[in-house]
């Protein structure tokens, strides 16, 4: 059928309906729905979303190698029980995607951590599959799993020479060394005050010089370091919860 039928005969039965019929891009657009592109399927079991001040999304997403920033994202829900399994179903994943993560992205839609990832060649008819199990996406984890263990623990108690400033941020005691405990350098000070980044000394540290004879302002990756920095300010002032 070509486009000045199909208008007609889309037109002919509305205009006893409507009292003009005079604009024939509108019944175009009607009849052109693109349905391109992959979908994607994901399932798991979802403990402590809770954790996460608003800002932060658990989404699953498709990005492309060029860009931080997720192209498409579509909203996790929140599972009715703490641990509870969900289903999200997303479609329009278009050529310019090349991975579909589960994760948590900020208020950008910039990646804080991904939990699972797959590429979009194991699409099979159209759609990529992604179960993630269970999964606990907690806060705290997250920090340990982006900075400590990264970018820290290789001085802070992973090595046989033991902890700088007797300051563990090793997985297991991370949390017990930091949350309500005294710094090392300055007494006066907390390690983390929970709610409280701005008098945490371990924020300090990392977002200013000269808390510390050794400068820990360059540690963090320089294209990570805003994401990563708001993710402990953040963190914190949500009450640093375990
Ligand atoms: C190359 C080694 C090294 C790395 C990597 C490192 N630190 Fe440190 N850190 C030190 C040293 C050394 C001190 C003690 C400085 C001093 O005594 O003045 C210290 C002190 C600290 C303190 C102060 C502790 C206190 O109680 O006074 C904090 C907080 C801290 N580091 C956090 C971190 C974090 C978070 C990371 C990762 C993002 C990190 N450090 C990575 C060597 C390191």
């Amino acid at each position: 059928m070509n486009k000045k039928v199909l208008i007609l005969s889309l037109c002919l039965p509305l205009m006893g309906l409507l009292s003009s019929c005079d604009d024939g891009r509108i019944y175009e657009e009607q009849v052109v729905i693109p349905q391109e592109g992959l979908s994607l399927k994901m399932t798991g079991s979802i403990s402590n979303i809770g954790d996460w001040p608003s800002g932060y999304s658990l989404v699953v997403a498709g990005f492309n190698d060029e860009s931080a920033y997720a192209v498409v994202s579509k909203i996790v829900p929140n599972p009715s029980t703490d641990g509870g399994e969900v289903t999200v179903e997303m479609s329009g994943i278009t050529d310019e995607v090349t991975s579909l993560e589960f994760c948590i992205t900020d208020r950008l839609r910039r990646r804080v951590h991904t939990f699972c990832k797959t590429d979009v060649s194991a699409a099979v008819d159209n759609v990529v599959t992604m179960d993630v199990g269970a999964q606990d996406v907690g806060m705290c984890g997250v920090v340990q799993d982006e900075v400590f263990t990264p970018s820290c623990a290789a001085c802070h108690g992973a090595s046989a020479g033991g902890a700088a400033a007797g300051l563990y941020l090793t997985e297991g005691l991370s949390y017990d060394a930091l949350v309500n405990q005294p710094a090392t350098c300055n007494p006066e000070m907390l390690r983390v005050s929970p709610g409280d980044a701005g008098s945490s000394f371990l924020y300090l540290v990392l977002s200013r010089d000269g808390d510390t004879g050794h400068p820990h302002t360059d540690i963090l990756d320089a294209k990570r370091k805003t994401v990563l920095l708001n993710l402990i300010e953040d963190w914190i002032d949500n009450g640093a919860q375990p």
